[in-house]
């Protein structure tokens, strides 16, 4: 967490964990917290004003598989084929991935036969990247397991992470790790949501227990020097909805590239560090949530069959920032068997297996996954043929 005083922006009510999918009989030991975000004065990063504690969130039974998305199972084979060619190029070069999940990205360094580490809280989670031959530690990347790392395996070449370093608020702990870890011309590259794009595009539903900040080029500047590191370049993905995947090394080791410099100039002519920008969002959201409750609610009362398409972490933002529950959406069918048969956070929606679906194909589809929109709905042809229609709800609520 910053110093600085956080000037609060945006409050999405009482939510629960985001990714506690609920068996029937755990619905009354609910957790609950105030998801509210602000920006702070000094260093204009977005974070939240009360976290949940995360050994809350990555348990054993943590049941966010990536692998489930096409679109991401290629995206991060390029990654790996791309920190292979470029910096694992010595025969005993180690990568370390912090938050490997299911071994999305690290099977591929796997399989080429790279030293490699993944460390990853999830014991579920990390299971599923052993069976597939990835080394892992189950265990919360900080400095003291990263200390411990480096006694067994040695310095990291390459300290990798997606959409992980945002979840951690105790940031400091994360980059002393690194700190530890990294070789003196080492890189730490890390992915994650852009808070520009959520802000433009109305993605509130981005915002959730676990993504504790909202990274800007120009926040993560700060906090990387901050820190003692420098940031020497940044790539906008399309991932997520729109990501940045940067690149951190020690201060001098590396030439720092124009792309810095450039996005940080961008995000200030946008108006990324000022509250207005936020006060917009705000007011763009509620909106949000009178156009969608009002347009599932005259769905419910013309008798229209409207399912939930895709479990996700954002699901628990919307379903419950907008009071949606299984009157307005009987069902989400989502195609991750840990969360199937359970019932979603908060708003107790159930949660199908993918089959459920097409059997019978309802007339709407809530497409709560929007972030695989193109994949999904290239699969979903079917769908939309028999005369089903999806329902996005961000920038704006429409039928499409
Ligand atoms: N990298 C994958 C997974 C992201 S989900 C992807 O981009 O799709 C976030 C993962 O980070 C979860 O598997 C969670 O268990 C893990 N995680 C959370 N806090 C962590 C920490 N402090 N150290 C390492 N992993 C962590
Ligand atoms: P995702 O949007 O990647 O992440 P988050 O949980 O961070 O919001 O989650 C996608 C969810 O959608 C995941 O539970 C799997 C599910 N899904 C499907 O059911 N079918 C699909 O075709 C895809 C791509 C995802």
């Amino acid at each position: 967490m910053c110093a600085g005083p956080v000037r609060e922006w945006v409050d999405l009510g009482r939510q629960p964990v985001s990714n506690a999918f609920l068996k029937p009989e755990e619905v009354d030991s609910e957790t609950f917290f105030r998801l509210a975000v602000g920006i702070c004065a000094d260093c204009t990063m977005v974070q939240q004003l009360e976290p949940m504690p995360t050994d809350n969130m990555f348990r054993a039974d943590y049941p966010y598989r990536s692998s489930t998305s096409a679109g991401l199972r290629s995206h991060f084979e390029e990654v790996a084929r791309q920190l292979r060619d470029t910096e694992l190029t010595g025969v005993d070069d180690l990568v370390v991935e912090i938050g490997s999940n299911d071994g999305i990205m690290l099977h591929t360094l796997s399989a080429a036969g790279v030293r490699h580490l993944g460390v990853d809280p999830s014991a579920g989670a990390a299971a599923a990247a052993v069976a597939r031959g990835v080394r892992v530690r189950v265990d919360f990347f900080d400095e003291r397991s990263a200390t411990e790392i480096l006694a067994t395996d040695g310095p990291a070449k390459v300290i990798f992470s997606a959409n992980t370093v945002s979840h951690v608020a105790d940031i400091d702990t994360v980059f002393r790790g690194v700190d530890r870890l990294l070789t003196p011309d080492g890189i730490f590259v890390f992915e994650d949501r852009y808070v520009s794009d959520i802000v433009e595009y109305a993605y509130f539903d981005q915002i959730y227990d676990e993504h504790f900040y909202l990274f800007a080029v120009r926040s993560v500047d700060a906090m990387v020097a901050r820190l003692g590191f420098e940031l020497v370049d940044v790539e906008r993905i399309p991932i997520h909805g729109g990501s940045v995947r940067y690149t951190v090394a020690r201060p001098g080791s590396r030439e720092r590239r124009p792309s810095v410099a450039r996005m940080v100039e961008e995000e200030a002519r946008y108006g990324i560090g000022e509250h207005e920008t936020y006060l917009r969002f705000g007011r763009q959201i509620e909106r949000i949530r009178t156009d969608l409750v009002a347009l599932l609610t005259d769905l419910r009362d013309a008798g229209r069959r409207v399912v939930g398409y895709g479990a996700t972490s954002k699901s628990a933002t919307v379903t419950n920032y907008c009071g949606i529950g299984p009157d307005l959406v009987p069902f989400i069918c989502d195609t991750t068997p840990e969360k199937q048969g359970r019932l979603s956070p908060g708003a107790h929606i159930p949660v199908r297996p993918y089959a459920a679906f097409s059997d019978p194909y309802p007339d709407y589809a809530l497409l709560l996954a929007w972030n695989h929109a193109e994949e999904i709905m290239a699969k979903e042809r079917q769908f939309v043929e028999q005369g089903g229609r999806w329902i996005l709800y961000v920038p704006h609520v429409r039928i499409v």
